[in-house]
C-alpha cells in the first residue's frame, strides 16, 4: 500500500477485551466492516483508532494501545476511552438521534440538541488528537462513517500533508432534508477537509453536492468532476458500493450438517421459509414487513401451515426512545400475526433474538426460500448481499426494497418492493413463491455474479487507490 502508512478511525473496534468469570477474553464483532478491514490492516501493519467499549480494554493496556490480532500481532489498536457523559452526547445523542435519522430522511425522531453537538464536537476532537499522535504528514487516514464528520477538519489543521479519506456508510439525504439541521454548515465543513469522500451510490453523491452548494458559502462545486474546493482543500466525492467477502460467505453456507439441527430447533422442517435479518432499527421496515406477511396469509389461506417467516433481529441502541418504541411495535405485530393464524403445530412468525453463529446464519440464508429486505431507507443493506452470496443452489428469491442502496446493484434481478405498499408487498411474496424454478435460478445467478465480482476487496481497492491518486491532484501551497 504505497509509501504511506494507513490509519483507520472508526467508532466500533475490531477486537474487544472483556472480563468473563474473572478471565479476560477477546471477542470480535460478527461479520460487518470491522471484520472486513482487519485483514487489510494486518497486511498494511497500520494503526486503528476506535472507541474502547470492552470492559477490560484499559486493563490490558492503560494507555489503550494494544497489538492485535492478539494471537499474532501485526498492527496497533489505539483505543479511546469515552466517559458516560461523552457516550450520551456523542453516540446516543448526536450520532444516533441527530445524524442517523437525518441522513435516513426521517426527521420525526430527529433531535439536533446543541449540547449533544458540543459533545460530538469534543469527542471528534479527542479522536483527532489520538489520530495526530499516531500519524504524520505521510499518512493515509481513513475515517469511517457518520460518527466523525468533524474530525477530518481537526486533523487537517495539524497535518496539512496527510491524505484524508472518509467513507459514509449511511445515505446522504436531499438538501431540503439536510437543511433542517442547525449544524449543517459545520458538518459539511468538517467533511470537506477530506481529500476523498465516498458514498455507496451516485444519488448520495449528488445530494451531498447539492447540500454543499446550498449551505457552504465560498465552496466551489464542480458537478462534472464531482469535486469541491473549500478552505484550501479539494475534495473528490465518489460512489463505491460496499461489498462483502462473497467467497467466505459461500464457504460458510456450504457447511453440511448445520441446517437440520437449526431447522429442528426452530420448527422449520418441511416449511417454506422466508428470512429477515436486521438490527432492530426503525429504518429497516420490520413492522411493515410483518403487516405484509399478515396480508399475504389473509389472502392466500393455502399457505397457512406451510410458510414460516424467521425474524432474526438483535436489539440495538436500546437506550434511545425511538428504538424502545420500535421494539414494542415489533413484539406487538408478531404476537398479533401468531395469535391470528398460529395453531398448536405451527407459528407463522418465528423470532430468533440471539445472534446466530456465522455458520448457522449462513445456513439459514442458504435454506431460506425468500429473503425479505424491506428497509424504509438504507445506505446499502449488506443482508441483501449476504443472502445472495449464500444462495449457492441459486434457488431463493430476494425481495428488495427500492429504498435500499443495494437496489442499485441488485434491483434488476430481485423482486422490487415498496415496504409502505402492504398489498403490493403481500402480492410480491406470493409471486416470489410461485416463480418458476428456472427464472429463480437465472435471477439469483445474475445477482450472485454481481456480489462476487464487486466484493469487499474490489471496494477497498477502489477506495484506497482513489485516495492515493488524490496525491497528484493536491496543491500543497494553499
Ligand atoms: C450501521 C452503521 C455502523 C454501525 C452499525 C451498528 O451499519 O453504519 O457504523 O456500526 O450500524 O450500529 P452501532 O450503533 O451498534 O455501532
Amino acid at each position: 500500500l504505497s509509501e504511506r502508512d494507513l490509519l483507520i478511525v472508526s467508532n466500533r473496534q475490531p477486537y474487544s477485551h472483556d472480563r468473563e468469570d474473572g478471565e479476560i477474553t477477546v471477542s470480535r464483532p460478527a461479520g460487518g466492516l470491522t471484520a472486513g478491514i482487519d485483514p487489510v490492516m494486518q497486511r498494511a501493519e497500520g494503526t486503528w483508532i476506535a472507541w474502547g467499549d470492552g470492559d477490560a480494554d484499559f486493563e490490558v493496556a492503560d494507555d489503550g494501545r494494544v497489538e492485535v490480532p492478539p494471537d499474532d500481532p501485526s498492527y496497533t489498536l489505539s483505543r479511546v476511552d469515552l466517559s458516560e457523559a461523552e457516550l450520551e452526547g456523542y453516540y446516543f445523542g448526536y450520532s444516533n438521534q441527530a445524524l442517523w435519522p437525518l441522513c435516513h430522511g426521517m426527521v420525526y425522531p430527529m433531535r439536533c440538541d446543541g449540547r449533544d453537538f458540543e459533545r460530538y464536537r469534543s469527542v471528534n476532537r479527542r479522536f483527532a488528537d489520538a489520530t495526530v499522535e499516531e500519524a504524520g504528514d505521510g499518512s493515509l487516514i481513513w475515517f469511517q462513517d457518520y460518527h466523525f464528520a468533524l474530525a477530518p477538519r481537526f486533523v487537517r489543521r495539524e497535518l496539512p500533508g496527510a491524505l484524508l479519506a472518509q467513507f459514509w456508510h449511511i445515505p446522504w439525504p436531499t438538501a431540503d432534508t439536510f437543511g433542517a439541521c442547525p449544524q449543517a454548515e459545520e458538518l459539511l465543513d468538517g467533511l470537506l477537509a477530506n481529500d476523498l469522500l465516498v458514498f455507496h451510490v451516485p444519488e448520495y453523491v449528488e445530494n451531498f453536492l447539492d447540500c454543499v452548494a446550498e449551505a457552504v458559502p465560498g465552496a466551489s462545486v464542480d458537478r462534472e468532476d464531482r469535486t469541491v474546493s473549500h478552505a484550501g482543500v479539494e475534495t473528490a466525492v465518489r460512489a463505491f458500493p460496499l461489498g462483502i467477502d462473497a467467497e467466505r460467505t459461500a464457504e460458510l453456507a456450504n457447511r453440511p450438517d448445520v441446517w437440520p439441527d437449526l431447522a429442528e430447533r426452530y420448527g422449520l422442517e418441511g416449511q417454506t421459509v422466508a428470512v429477515g435479518v436486521d438490527r432492530l432499527d426503525y429504518t429497516k421496515g420490520i413492522p411493515e414487513r410483518i403487516d405484509a406477511i399478515e396480508r399475504f396469509l389473509e389472502e392466500n389461506p393455502e399457505w397457512r401451515g406451510e410458510f414460516t417467516y424467521v425474524q432474526n433481529g438483535s436489539a440495538s441502541r436500546s437506550e434511545i426512545e425511538a428504538y424502545e418504541y420500535l421494539q414494542k411495535r415489533v413484539d406487538t405485530a408478531i404476537e398479533r400475526v401468531n395469535d391470528r393464524f398460529g395453531t398448536d403445530e405451527w407459528r407463522p412468525v418465528v423470532r430468533v433474538d440471539e445472534m446466530l453463529p456465522e455458520a448457522e446464519l449462513y445456513a439459514l440464508y442458504r435454506h431460506g426460500d425468500l429473503a425479505l429486505v424491506s428497509a424504509l431507507r438504507d445506505g446499502m443493506n449488506l443482508v441483501a448481499k449476504e443472502y445472495v452470496a449464500s444462495q449457492i443452489d441459486d434457488d431463493g428469491v430476494l425481495l428488495l426494497s427500492e429504498f435500499a442502496g443495494a437496489h442499485e446493484e441488485l434491483g434488476e434481478d430481485a423482486v422490487t418492493i415498496n415496504p409502505y405498499d402492504t398489498r403490493a408487498f403481500a402480492d410480491a411474496i406470493e409471486r416470489a413463491l410461485s416463480m418458476p424454478a428456472d427464472e429463480r435460478t437465472d435471477r439469483m445467478a445474475a445477482q450472485r455474479r454481481r456480489v462476487s465480482e464487486y466484493d469487499l476487496v474490489a471496494w477497498m481497492d477502489d477506495v484506497l487507490e482513489t485516495a492515493l491518486a488524490r496525491e497528484n491532484d493536491r496543491d500543497l501551497s494553499v
